[in-house]
């Protein structure tokens, strides 16, 4: 079937309303579109039949690859059998029922119960209400704070946006709630002290922890949330020691621990979790994304032991709990869910994120580790970062006006690669889908050296840029 590329995004700029795009330039023509039309393995094409390495799989969740029938027919045979049933006061569903065992024993120690939602966003409005529903179960109705971090990222509504770091989703949206505080970024890379150690680094970050809870109030602070790896905000994996500090810092305080497991989840670290290869103890997990690798959406809070307990006991007081969406447990989303679960067990993907992943980071470093525009080649398991640096011994970055990261971005798109510009400084992201090989690092790699040393050769043309 031929597409008319051009008689479609004249529609499209005309009806569709885009997530995260210039609505303007977009709707004036003056931003490119491109239509989507399939994709298969680690590959995606569009309506004019070009084909891109797409190493950021969509929004670091297409994990099992592009285009499998397998998940496809699963989707189908449970759309056949039941294609909805709500989940309140105690329905269920097979599907639904497989997938939370599942989950569970998937998961570190200690967690109890799966509730679902559609997106990570909404995962973590339901943690941020259940966090306030457990302090109001014992009798702390001032231990409401959220303490999130700079750069952290939870989504984009109301609560979620709020509890995300990043001044993109916050300007002119009246953002952040007063009830969420952002503490220091565990970025090592950007530490002022040019002389501070990791291990340093990362219990001056629990100190910062500990003094803005002592200035808010113990028993103000009712929960911490963060990502494993910290993700949208550079993908900057946690220094050598930050998670024990941190944890400390918490314990001492009386403050849960919400583990944003979004990107993290089902085995992109290598480990079917960040929490437990960082051994974080979380109270409370949020997973969406890898959970059905985007073929459905589908999002989860997981709830630990402790935190159960204190919900039981409100119903008790209060009655059937005041929450719960249409679509909570969606069967179709279960079955998708269980599905990629398959999948990811049959084929090994967690330890192929792990060895494919290990090679990544080497490749990378070898690669960048001493390029001129690069300050930092930093990653872990299937997630790896080019931080750029106009000036590679004092860590200084470029003017965000010379758009340097959106300039390489482009350049690997004309090389024939998605990498991801991340939202805030100049940082190059990758995440490629969990089938990737050792041959796929290396195209990835090489595309990625020809963009940059591209880009470099127009900065220092142009005099933009000295070397
Ligand atoms: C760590 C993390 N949490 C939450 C979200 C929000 O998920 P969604 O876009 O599905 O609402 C994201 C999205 O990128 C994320 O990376």
């Amino acid at each position: 079937m031929s597409i008319d590329t051009q008689a479609l995004l004249a529609s499209d700029r005309k009806n569709v309303f885009h997530a995260s795009t210039h609505l303007k330039q977009y709707a004036d023509g003056d931003l490119a579109g491109r239509i989507i039309t399939g994709g298969n393995g680690i590959r995606i094409r569009d309506s004019e039949g070009v084909e891109l390495i797409d190493a950021f799989a969509g929004l670091y969740c297409v994990n099992i690859g592009y285009g499998r029938q397998e998940m496809a027919e699963a989707i189908y045979e449970q759309a056949k059998q039941l294609a909805y049933y709500h989940t309140y006061v105690g329905h269920t569903n097979e599907a639904l029922v497989e997938l939370s065992e599942r989950i569970i024993q998937l998961c570190p120690p200690g967690m109890s119960k799966v509730y679902y939602g559609m997106s990570g966003s909404d995962a973590n409005e339901t943690q941020m209400k259940l966090v306030w529903y457990y302090n109001n179960v014992r009798g702390l109705t001032d231990k409401k704070k959220i303490i999130s971090r700079d750069r952290g990222y939870h989504g984009s509504t109301i609560a979620s946006g709020s509890l995300t770091g990043l001044p993109l989703f916050h300007n002119y949206f009246d953002l952040p709630l007063d009830r969420v505080k952002h503490t220091l970024a565990p970025h090592y890379y950007r530490r002022e002290d040019s002389n501070m150690t990791e291990l340093e680094f990362s219990q001056h970050c629990a100190n910062e922890l500990e003094k803005m809870i002592l200035e808010e109030g113990p028993d103000t602070v009712a929960a911490m949330i963060a990502e494993p790896v910290l993700g949208t905000g550079g993908i900057i994996p946690p220094p050598k020691g930050y998670w024990n500090a941190i944890r400390k810092v918490l314990d001492q305080y009386d403050v849960l621990l919400i583990a944003d497991e979004v990107v993290c989840g089902f085995g992109r670290l290598g480990e079917n979790f960040g929490s437990i290869l960082y051994d974080m103890k979380p109270d409370l997990i949020t997973v969406a994304k890898g959970l059905t690798s985007a073929y459905q959406p589908l999002s989860g809070v997981i709830v630990g032991d402790k935190v159960w307990q204190v919900l039981e006991q409100g119903t008790d007081q209060w009655g059937a709990i005041g929450h719960g969406y249409t679509y909570s447990g969606h069967p179709i989303g279960a079955a998708a869910a269980l599905c990629n679960l398959n999948i990811i067990e049959r084929e090994n993907l967690t330890a192929n994120a792990k060895t494919t992943g290990d090679y990544m980071q080497q490749r990378m470093a070898q690669t960048f580790a001493d390029h001129p525009l690069v300050g930092e080649s930093r990653g872990v398991g299937m997630l790896h970062a080019l931080e750029f640096a106009a000036n590679k011994q004092q860590r200084k970055g470029f003017d965000a006006n010379l758009k340097v990261g959106p300039q390489i971005s482009a350049a690997c798109m004309a090389e024939g690669m998605i990498a991801r510009a991340m939202p805030h400084g100049d940082i190059l992201g990758f995440a490629p889908p969990l089938i990737a090989t050792p041959d796929d690092v290396d195209g990835m790699v090489e595309r990625a050296h020809g963009a940059v040393n591209k880009v470099m050769n127009q900065l220092i043309r142009s005099g933009d840029w000295k070397g």
